[in-house]
């Protein structure tokens, strides 16, 4: 089958598409990758064609073997769908984790995201925390998500507390919680430390004065839970624009109420009181 017809494919351009359109992927903002499954290869393996061996530049050695589907460095989220060959590619990941081969795609050359080896880590511990399920790691610039990184502190708990009380679906959408990275030098191994050390306990995490990194099984979980944080980080900011105090809000024994009648489990370390 062609790349461009099988639907992982189809899945992964109408995403970076939606992702656009809600304004999250100004210039090349944002990356986007998808570990494939081994009947994703199969279907498509006539058309890879393994180029040379390059770095990594971090080591991923449980996803050794793995291919990937991931947005090249520089490349428009806009022009996802439009110019497809130019804007992504497949990658496979050698019998180590050390290196990478582009086998489709980016057919003018470059190299996938700069952020590669925060995908790839984040991927790594997703794929053995889920038990293999977590197959998407998405990297946007949502606005109102990076604004409140400018007021609140930059902890996990000021970040989960806050956004929960914006919308009561949001402890059941990511009931695990908010990780925090503290601002960083972007694009290199270090910030994909920080980033996947939290991906053990959460699937959001926030860099501080960029943008928003999510894990999930599939294209549409993954779109979702970004699309409700940054709803609730708009409803926040809506807030914070009209006053410092709160009238009324959601209170720790309503999330506690909540947890129990939605069967999700709570951290008590987001339900301290204030
Ligand atoms: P890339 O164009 O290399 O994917 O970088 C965009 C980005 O958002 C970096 O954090
Ligand atoms: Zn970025």
């Amino acid at each position: 089958m062609r790349v461009l017809e099988a639907e992982f494919v189809q899945g992964f351009m109408r995403m970076a598409d939606d992702g656009w359109q809600q304004g999250w992927h100004e210039r090349n903002g944002g990356n986007l990758s998808y570990r494939m499954k081994a009947e994703d290869v199969a279907q498509v393996k006539e058309e890879l064609h393994p180029a040379e061996w390059r770095e990594i530049g971090t080591n991923v050695p449980d996803l050794a073997g793995e291919y990937f589907l991931v947005t090249g460095s520089g490349k428009y989220f806009r022009n996802v769908s439009i110019k497809p060959e130019d804007s992504f590619c497949i990658i496979e990941v050698d019998d180590k984790g050390e290196n990478y081969r582009i086998c489709w795609g980016l057919v003018n050359g470059g190299r996938p995201t700069s952020e590669l080896p925060s995908h790839l880590m984040n991927h790594e511990v997703k794929k053995r925390v889920s038990g293999g399920k977590h197959r998407v790691i998405y990297h946007a610039h949502p606005a109102n998500t990076i604004a409140l990184t400018f007021v609140l502190p930059l902890t996990d708990e000021a970040f989960t507390r806050e956004l929960w009380e914006m919308a009561t679906e949001c402890p059941v959408v990511f009931p695990g919680g908010i990780g925090v990275v503290p601002w960083m030098v972007p694009g290199g191994r270090e910030i994909a430390v920080e980033t996947s050390k939290l991906m053990e306990q959460y699937d959001v995490a926030i860099w501080a004065h960029h943008g928003m990194f999510c894990s999930g099984e599939d294209f549409d979980l993954t779109f979702g839970l970004m699309h409700t944080v940054e709803k609730s980080a708009e409803i926040l900011v809506k807030v914070l624009s009209m006053t410092q105090t709160k009238r009324q809000t959601i209170t720790p024994d309503m999330f506690r109420d909540l947890a129990r009648d939605f069967k999700v489990t709570l951290p008590e370390k987001f339900l301290f009181e204030k």
